[in-house]
Protein backbone atom coordinates (compact mmCIF):
# COMPACT_ATOMS: atom_id res chain seq x y z
CA UNK A 1 0.00 0.00 0.00
CA UNK A 2 1.32 3.51 -0.75
CA UNK A 3 2.98 5.40 2.73
CA UNK A 4 -0.08 8.34 2.32
CA UNK A 5 -3.14 5.50 1.93
CA UNK A 6 -1.31 3.64 5.17
CA UNK A 7 -1.38 6.95 6.76
CA UNK A 8 -4.81 8.30 6.11
CA UNK A 9 -6.12 4.40 6.75
CA UNK A 10 -7.40 4.98 10.23
CA UNK A 11 -8.85 8.46 9.56
CA UNK A 12 -10.42 7.86 6.73
CA UNK A 13 -13.82 8.29 7.44
CA UNK A 14 -13.00 11.45 9.36
CA UNK A 15 -11.23 12.65 5.99
CA UNK A 16 -14.56 12.05 4.19
CA UNK A 17 -16.40 13.98 6.44
CA UNK A 18 -14.35 16.27 6.80
CA UNK A 19 -14.55 17.47 2.88
CA UNK A 20 -18.07 18.16 2.79
CA UNK A 21 -17.63 19.98 6.07
CA UNK A 22 -14.59 22.41 4.78
CA UNK A 23 -16.50 22.84 0.57
CA UNK A 24 -19.13 24.30 2.91
CA UNK A 25 -16.94 26.12 5.48
CA UNK A 26 -16.02 28.14 2.12
CA UNK A 27 -19.42 29.12 0.71
CA UNK A 28 -20.09 32.41 -0.13
CA UNK A 29 -23.26 34.21 -1.41
CA UNK A 30 -20.90 36.16 -4.33
CA UNK A 31 -20.91 34.65 -6.86
CA UNK A 32 -16.84 35.72 -8.47
CA UNK A 33 -16.06 34.01 -4.95
CA UNK A 34 -17.87 30.90 -5.26
CA UNK A 35 -16.45 30.67 -8.63
CA UNK A 36 -12.83 30.94 -7.28
CA UNK A 37 -13.27 28.66 -4.36
CA UNK A 38 -14.44 26.17 -6.36
CA UNK A 39 -11.79 26.06 -8.59
CA UNK A 40 -9.66 25.75 -5.24
CA UNK A 41 -11.45 22.98 -3.56
CA UNK A 42 -11.51 21.14 -7.17
CA UNK A 43 -7.30 21.05 -7.01
CA UNK A 44 -6.40 20.11 -3.16
CA UNK A 45 -3.22 19.78 -1.99
CA UNK A 46 -2.27 16.89 0.28
CA UNK A 47 -4.63 17.99 3.31
CA UNK A 48 -1.21 17.05 5.40
CA UNK A 49 -2.70 19.69 7.97
CA UNK A 50 -6.40 17.64 8.81
CA UNK A 51 -4.63 14.61 8.90
CA UNK A 52 -2.74 15.84 11.30
CA UNK A 53 -5.37 17.06 13.69
CA UNK A 54 -7.62 13.87 12.88
CA UNK A 55 -4.74 11.50 14.09
CA UNK A 56 -3.47 13.69 16.64
CA UNK A 57 -7.08 13.44 18.19
CA UNK A 58 -7.66 9.91 18.28
CA UNK A 59 -4.33 8.92 19.69
CA UNK A 60 -5.46 10.70 22.61
CA UNK A 61 -8.68 9.91 22.80
CA UNK A 62 -9.08 6.14 22.35
CA UNK A 63 -9.77 6.92 18.34
CA UNK A 64 -12.77 9.15 19.36
CA UNK A 65 -12.79 12.89 17.41
CA UNK A 66 -15.56 15.29 18.18
CA UNK A 67 -17.50 18.50 16.33
CA UNK A 68 -14.43 20.79 17.68
CA UNK A 69 -11.65 18.62 16.11
CA UNK A 70 -13.88 18.78 12.65
CA UNK A 71 -14.14 22.18 12.69
CA UNK A 72 -10.29 23.06 14.24
CA UNK A 73 -9.43 20.98 11.09
CA UNK A 74 -11.30 22.44 8.67
CA UNK A 75 -10.35 26.67 10.18
CA UNK A 76 -6.70 25.06 9.90
CA UNK A 77 -6.94 23.99 6.11
CA UNK A 78 -9.17 27.53 5.65
CA UNK A 79 -6.15 29.17 6.95
CA UNK A 80 -3.95 27.48 5.07
CA UNK A 81 -5.54 28.07 1.98
CA UNK A 82 -4.98 31.59 2.56
CA UNK A 83 -1.86 31.51 3.13
CA UNK A 84 -1.06 30.16 -0.35
CA UNK A 85 -3.31 32.30 -1.78
CA UNK A 86 -1.61 35.15 -0.53
CA UNK A 87 2.01 33.74 -0.74
CA UNK A 88 1.65 33.01 -4.45
CA UNK A 89 1.42 37.04 -5.07
CA UNK A 90 3.68 37.58 -2.46
CA UNK A 91 6.35 35.18 -4.39
CA UNK A 92 4.92 36.05 -7.70
CA UNK A 93 4.20 32.52 -8.27
CA UNK A 94 2.15 31.64 -11.32
CA UNK A 95 1.47 27.63 -10.35
CA UNK A 96 0.45 25.88 -7.20
CA UNK A 97 -0.85 22.37 -6.77
CA UNK A 98 -0.02 21.54 -10.80
CA UNK A 99 -2.48 24.71 -12.15
CA UNK A 100 -2.72 28.25 -12.52
CA UNK A 101 -1.90 29.94 -9.40
CA UNK A 102 -5.48 32.59 -8.18
CA UNK A 103 -3.19 35.67 -9.12
CA UNK A 104 -2.21 33.87 -12.41
CA UNK A 105 -5.47 33.83 -13.62
CA UNK A 106 -7.65 36.43 -11.85
CA UNK A 107 -4.48 38.75 -10.80
CA UNK A 108 -3.29 40.05 -7.58
CA UNK A 109 -6.00 42.39 -6.55
CA UNK A 110 -8.82 39.60 -6.34
CA UNK A 111 -5.76 37.25 -4.85
CA UNK A 112 -5.72 39.49 -1.79
CA UNK A 113 -8.94 39.90 -1.08
CA UNK A 114 -9.71 35.87 -1.52
CA UNK A 115 -6.96 35.27 0.68
CA UNK A 116 -8.84 37.90 3.13
CA UNK A 117 -12.05 36.39 2.82
CA UNK A 118 -10.61 32.43 3.73
CA UNK A 119 -8.96 33.68 6.27
CA UNK A 120 -11.84 35.53 7.92
CA UNK A 121 -14.41 32.62 7.25
CA UNK A 122 -11.69 30.28 9.17
CA UNK A 123 -11.78 32.46 11.93
CA UNK A 124 -15.28 32.94 12.12
CA UNK A 125 -15.89 29.32 12.07
CA UNK A 126 -14.37 29.04 15.96
CA UNK A 127 -15.93 32.28 17.09
CA UNK A 128 -19.62 31.31 15.49
CA UNK A 129 -19.42 27.96 17.45
CA UNK A 130 -17.13 29.44 20.51
CA UNK A 131 -14.40 27.42 20.26
CA UNK A 132 -11.48 30.13 22.29
CA UNK A 133 -9.37 27.62 22.72
CA UNK A 134 -8.65 26.58 19.60
CA UNK A 135 -9.15 30.18 18.38
CA UNK A 136 -6.24 31.51 20.71
CA UNK A 137 -4.16 28.70 18.90
CA UNK A 138 -4.97 28.88 15.50
CA UNK A 139 -4.87 33.30 16.10
CA UNK A 140 -0.98 32.82 17.39
CA UNK A 141 -0.07 30.88 14.24
CA UNK A 142 -1.61 33.27 11.67
CA UNK A 143 0.30 35.94 13.50
CA UNK A 144 3.51 34.27 13.54
CA UNK A 145 2.83 33.27 10.04
CA UNK A 146 2.82 36.76 8.87
CA UNK A 147 5.57 37.71 11.21
CA UNK A 148 7.62 34.80 9.31
CA UNK A 149 7.24 36.08 6.47
CA UNK A 150 8.00 39.57 6.73
CA UNK A 151 11.30 38.34 8.40
CA UNK A 152 12.14 36.48 5.39
CA UNK A 153 11.51 39.72 3.17
CA UNK A 154 13.75 41.90 5.45
CA UNK A 155 16.21 39.22 5.17
CA UNK A 156 15.69 38.86 1.66
CA UNK A 157 16.94 42.71 1.29
CA UNK A 158 20.02 42.41 3.47
CA UNK A 159 20.93 39.48 2.23
CA UNK A 160 22.45 38.35 5.66
CA UNK A 161 20.50 35.66 7.04
CA UNK A 162 22.06 33.56 9.33
CA UNK A 163 21.22 29.72 9.64
CA UNK A 164 19.90 30.48 12.92
CA UNK A 165 17.79 33.13 11.44
CA UNK A 166 16.26 30.53 8.75
CA UNK A 167 15.22 28.35 11.73
CA UNK A 168 13.32 31.18 13.33
CA UNK A 169 11.97 32.08 9.47
CA UNK A 170 10.59 28.53 9.27
CA UNK A 171 9.31 28.00 12.49
CA UNK A 172 7.36 31.05 12.50
CA UNK A 173 6.23 30.48 8.33
CA UNK A 174 5.58 26.71 8.28
CA UNK A 175 6.28 24.70 11.70
CA UNK A 176 3.50 27.11 13.63
CA UNK A 177 0.91 26.14 11.41
CA UNK A 178 1.79 22.62 11.92
CA UNK A 179 2.30 22.78 15.42
CA UNK A 180 -1.36 24.75 15.60
CA UNK A 181 -2.46 21.47 13.62
CA UNK A 182 -1.01 18.78 16.73
CA UNK A 183 -2.04 21.11 19.66
CA UNK A 184 -5.50 21.98 18.44
CA UNK A 185 -6.03 18.09 17.71
CA UNK A 186 -5.26 17.44 21.08
CA UNK A 187 -7.05 20.30 22.43
CA UNK A 188 -10.27 19.31 20.79
CA UNK A 189 -10.24 16.65 22.98
CA UNK A 190 -8.52 16.70 25.92
CA UNK A 191 -8.34 20.60 26.51
CA UNK A 192 -6.51 20.51 30.23
CA UNK A 193 -3.86 18.16 29.08
CA UNK A 194 -0.09 18.26 29.27
CA UNK A 195 -0.49 16.71 25.70
CA UNK A 196 -1.38 19.69 24.21
CA UNK A 197 2.18 21.06 24.61
CA UNK A 198 3.55 17.93 23.89
CA UNK A 199 2.12 17.62 20.35
CA UNK A 200 2.45 21.44 19.84
CA UNK A 201 6.04 20.65 19.71
CA UNK A 202 5.76 17.29 17.85
CA UNK A 203 4.26 19.45 14.75
CA UNK A 204 6.78 22.13 15.34
CA UNK A 205 9.82 19.69 14.83
CA UNK A 206 7.66 17.79 11.91
CA UNK A 207 6.87 21.99 10.60
CA UNK A 208 10.72 22.63 10.68
CA UNK A 209 11.47 19.32 8.67
CA UNK A 210 8.74 20.28 6.49
CA UNK A 211 9.82 23.39 5.02
CA UNK A 212 13.25 22.14 4.40
CA UNK A 213 12.23 19.90 2.45
CA UNK A 214 10.08 22.05 0.61
CA UNK A 215 13.34 24.29 0.45
CA UNK A 216 15.21 21.46 -1.14
CA UNK A 217 12.42 20.49 -3.87
CA UNK A 218 13.30 24.41 -5.05
CA UNK A 219 16.92 23.10 -5.94
CA UNK A 220 15.88 20.12 -7.94
CA UNK A 221 14.13 19.85 -11.36
CA UNK A 222 11.55 17.30 -10.59
CA UNK A 223 7.71 18.43 -11.44
CA UNK A 224 6.27 19.27 -7.63
CA UNK A 225 2.84 20.83 -9.29
CA UNK A 226 4.65 24.41 -8.04
CA UNK A 227 7.67 26.03 -10.21
CA UNK A 228 11.37 25.25 -8.87
CA UNK A 229 14.54 27.20 -9.04
CA UNK A 230 12.28 30.19 -7.44
CA UNK A 231 14.04 30.82 -4.27
CA UNK A 232 17.21 32.89 -5.79
CA UNK A 233 14.73 34.34 -8.17
CA UNK A 234 13.37 36.06 -5.19
CA UNK A 235 16.48 36.37 -3.22
CA UNK A 236 15.52 33.91 -0.90
CA UNK A 237 18.43 32.59 0.97
CA UNK A 238 17.93 28.63 2.22
CA UNK A 239 19.67 26.42 4.16
CA UNK A 240 21.78 24.66 1.36
CA UNK A 241 22.73 28.48 0.25
CA UNK A 242 23.44 29.41 3.71
CA UNK A 243 25.36 26.80 4.46
CA UNK A 244 27.57 27.02 1.47
CA UNK A 245 28.22 30.61 1.88
CA UNK A 246 29.85 29.88 5.37
CA UNK A 247 31.88 26.98 4.21
CA UNK A 248 33.11 28.31 0.58
CA UNK A 249 36.41 30.64 -0.04
CA UNK A 250 36.21 34.43 0.02
CA UNK A 251 35.85 35.16 -3.77
CA UNK A 252 33.68 32.07 -4.05
CA UNK A 253 31.15 34.00 -1.41
CA UNK A 254 31.48 37.19 -3.47
CA UNK A 255 30.15 35.47 -6.47
CA UNK A 256 27.10 33.89 -4.59
CA UNK A 257 26.23 36.64 -3.60
CA UNK A 258 26.80 39.05 -6.07
CA UNK A 259 24.82 36.23 -8.10
CA UNK A 260 21.90 36.30 -5.47
CA UNK A 261 21.83 40.42 -5.65
CA UNK A 262 22.24 41.14 -9.33
CA UNK A 263 21.81 38.54 -11.40
CA UNK A 264 18.75 36.81 -9.63
CA UNK A 265 16.81 36.99 -12.85
CA UNK A 266 19.34 35.52 -14.80
CA UNK A 267 18.23 32.05 -15.70
CA UNK A 268 21.56 30.77 -16.44
CA UNK A 269 23.06 32.37 -13.99
CA UNK A 270 20.82 31.02 -11.17
CA UNK A 271 21.25 27.29 -12.84
CA UNK A 272 25.35 28.01 -11.83
CA UNK A 273 24.47 28.60 -8.52
CA UNK A 274 22.19 26.12 -8.11
CA UNK A 275 25.27 23.50 -9.25
CA UNK A 276 27.97 25.30 -7.00
CA UNK A 277 25.37 24.72 -3.79
CA UNK A 278 25.01 21.14 -4.71
CA UNK A 279 28.68 20.41 -5.38
CA UNK A 280 29.88 22.02 -2.32
CA UNK A 281 27.23 19.69 -0.44
CA UNK A 282 24.58 22.42 0.52
CA UNK A 283 21.67 19.67 -0.20
CA UNK A 284 23.50 17.18 1.68
CA UNK A 285 23.72 19.28 4.40
CA UNK A 286 20.19 20.27 4.91
CA UNK A 287 19.22 16.60 4.71
CA UNK A 288 21.11 16.13 7.50
CA UNK A 289 19.39 18.76 9.35
CA UNK A 290 15.78 17.94 8.11
CA UNK A 291 16.80 14.50 9.34
CA UNK A 292 17.69 15.41 13.23
CA UNK A 293 14.14 17.17 12.87
CA UNK A 294 12.74 13.93 11.89
CA UNK A 295 14.34 12.28 14.88
CA UNK A 296 13.46 14.45 17.91
CA UNK A 297 9.92 14.65 16.13
CA UNK A 298 9.95 10.68 16.25
CA UNK A 299 11.39 10.80 19.82
CA UNK A 300 8.46 12.78 21.25
CA UNK A 301 6.04 10.17 20.13
CA UNK A 302 8.13 7.44 21.41
CA UNK A 303 6.53 7.96 24.87
CA UNK A 304 3.12 6.86 23.67
CA UNK A 305 1.47 3.29 23.92
CA UNK A 306 1.33 1.71 20.21
CA UNK A 307 -1.91 1.92 18.37
CA UNK A 308 -2.50 2.03 15.03
CA UNK A 309 -2.48 6.06 15.49
CA UNK A 310 0.74 6.31 16.38
CA UNK A 311 2.49 4.01 13.91
CA UNK A 312 0.28 6.11 11.61
CA UNK A 313 1.59 9.50 12.74
CA UNK A 314 5.46 7.62 12.61
CA UNK A 315 5.03 7.28 8.89
CA UNK A 316 3.58 10.66 8.55
CA UNK A 317 6.86 12.16 9.88
CA UNK A 318 8.73 9.52 7.07
CA UNK A 319 6.20 11.28 4.47
CA UNK A 320 6.79 14.84 5.42
CA UNK A 321 10.98 14.01 4.33
CA UNK A 322 10.16 11.53 1.90
CA UNK A 323 7.48 12.72 0.02
CA UNK A 324 7.74 13.27 -3.47
CA UNK A 325 5.77 16.77 -3.68
C1 LIG B 1 2.92 24.34 1.03
O1 LIG B 1 2.31 23.42 1.89
C2 LIG B 1 3.35 25.53 1.80
C3 LIG B 1 4.50 25.30 2.66
C4 LIG B 1 4.43 25.50 3.93
C5 LIG B 1 5.74 24.85 2.09
P1 LIG B 1 1.82 22.00 1.36
O2 LIG B 1 2.95 21.35 0.63
O3 LIG B 1 1.24 21.24 2.49
O4 LIG B 1 0.71 22.40 0.32
P2 LIG B 1 -0.51 21.59 -0.28
O5 LIG B 1 -1.70 21.95 0.56
O6 LIG B 1 -0.20 20.13 -0.24
O7 LIG B 1 -0.65 22.10 -1.68
C1 LIG C 1 5.30 28.75 2.34
O1 LIG C 1 6.32 29.50 1.91
C2 LIG C 1 4.91 29.15 3.71
C3 LIG C 1 3.73 29.99 3.80
C4 LIG C 1 3.59 30.80 4.79
C5 LIG C 1 2.66 29.91 2.80
P1 LIG C 1 7.02 29.18 0.51
O2 LIG C 1 6.88 30.34 -0.38
O3 LIG C 1 8.39 28.69 0.81
O4 LIG C 1 6.15 27.97 0.00
P2 LIG C 1 5.84 27.46 -1.45
O5 LIG C 1 7.08 26.74 -1.89
O6 LIG C 1 5.48 28.62 -2.31
O7 LIG C 1 4.68 26.51 -1.27
MG1 LIG D 1 6.83 32.39 0.15
MG1 LIG E 1 5.95 30.55 -2.28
Amino acid sequence: MKIVSQIKQPVEQEMELFETKFRDAMSSQVALLNRITYYIVNRKGKQMRPMFVFLTAKLLNDGAVNERTYRGASVIELIHTATLVHDDVVDESNKRRGFFSINALWKNKIAVLVGDYLLSKGLLLSIDNADFDLLRIISVAVREMSEGELLQIEKARRLDITEEVYYDIIRQKTATLIAACCSLGACSVKPESPDVETFRKFGELCGMAFQIKDDLFDYGAKKIGKPTGIDIKEQKMTLPLIYVLNNCSASEKKWLINSVKNHNKDKKRVKEVITFVRDHGGLDYAVQKMLTFKEEALALLAAYPPSEYKSALELMVSYVVDRKK
